[in-house]
């Protein structure tokens, strides 16, 4: 058993004439210790997605299940990254990783334990005083993502946690947390628009189609890791899911799945 199965989700908004079906029926399973990244044209549906699962807002129909039970409304066993980080600025780095512990009445022993592990983590021991306005943008993004893992969830999600930054700071972001993820062995599941971003971290990446949110493609990255941005397969990756996100690659499905299982890789299925 997958430990998220979002099941036929249905989401609209509006009504009459007015109605805009975002989710025609959704289905998605993320199992756990992957990490599987979301692909999709903008206004697709992945935000509603991500928090439906998260459980910030209502489906009209389907359901979220997590380890086998049905999910609701929102809970710490999934941590959510929000694209502007979302840190309280009034809080230092401290405060805002102890925050979640305080919330979930964490014993302030192991509060304290997990917090210095976490800012070990992410770079940021010795750093815990200062305040968000102090901190740089890479800084801030390490710090939301630790928040977010400070009370284990089971899965974190997250909503282009990279956006912000730029190229350069986006590679070594990708890194580090590419290595916070592998060493907290977390489940993960990320919305991203950036192609190179979703190979290089991900073991799977799902595809999005601007209608209805149908799931397009469903790929494995078969690559170890860290991954080798240069290396022939990884392009090869990467130009694969350009092509299948630009339609190229749509009318060559069975070309795909001859090609990838003729290279021993049996990495593309595509939901046609
Ligand atoms: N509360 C809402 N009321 C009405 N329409 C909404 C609401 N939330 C989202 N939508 C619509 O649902 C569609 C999907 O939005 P969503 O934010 O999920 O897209 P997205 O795939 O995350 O896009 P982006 O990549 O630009 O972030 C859009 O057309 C959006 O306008
Ligand atoms: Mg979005």
């Amino acid at each position: 058993m997958a430990l998220l199965e979002a099941q036929d989700i249905h989401k609209y908004f509006g009504s009459g004439s007015q109605k805009h079906i975002v989710l025609g029926g959704v289905s998605l399973q993320v199992e756990e210790g992957q990490f599987v990244s979301l692909l999709g044209p903008s206004g697709c549906g992945k935000t509603t997605l991500l928090t439906i699962i998260a459980g910030f807002q209502k489906a009209n129909g389907g359901s979220i299940l997590l380890d086998g039970h049905l999910v609701t409304n929102a809970g710490p066993e999934r941590g959510f990254v929000f694209q502007n980080y979302a840190l309280f600025p009034w809080m230092n780095i401290r405060d805002n990783i102890l925050y979640p512990m305080k919330q979930q009445k964490m014993s302030s022993a192991e509060r304290e334990r997990r917090l210095s592990e976490l800012l070990e983590l992410a770079g940021l021991t010795g750093k815990d005083k200062l305040y968000p306005h102090q901190l740089s943008g890479g800084m801030k993004q390490r710090t939301a993502v630790v928040r977010a893992l400070a009370c284990r969830p089971k899965i974190l999600l997250m909503d282009e946690p990279l956006g912000a930054v730029d190229f350069q700071m986006r590679q070594r972001l990708q890194e580090e947390l590419e290595d916070i993820f592998m060493r907290d062995r977390a489940t993960v599941l990320m919305v991203t628009h950036d192609v190179e971003e979703a190979v290089y971290m991900s073991d799977r990446v799902v595809v999005m189609s601007a209608l209805q949110g149908k799931i397009k493609a469903d790929i494995n990255i078969h690559l170890s890791r860290p991954r080798d941005r240069r290396s022939s397969e990884y392009r090869w990756q990467v130009n694969r899911i350009m092509d299948i996100i630009t339609g190229r690659q749509e009318s060559e499905a069975e070309e795909v799945s001859l090609e990838s299982s003729r290279s021993g890789q049996r990495m593309i299925t595509i939901a046609r």
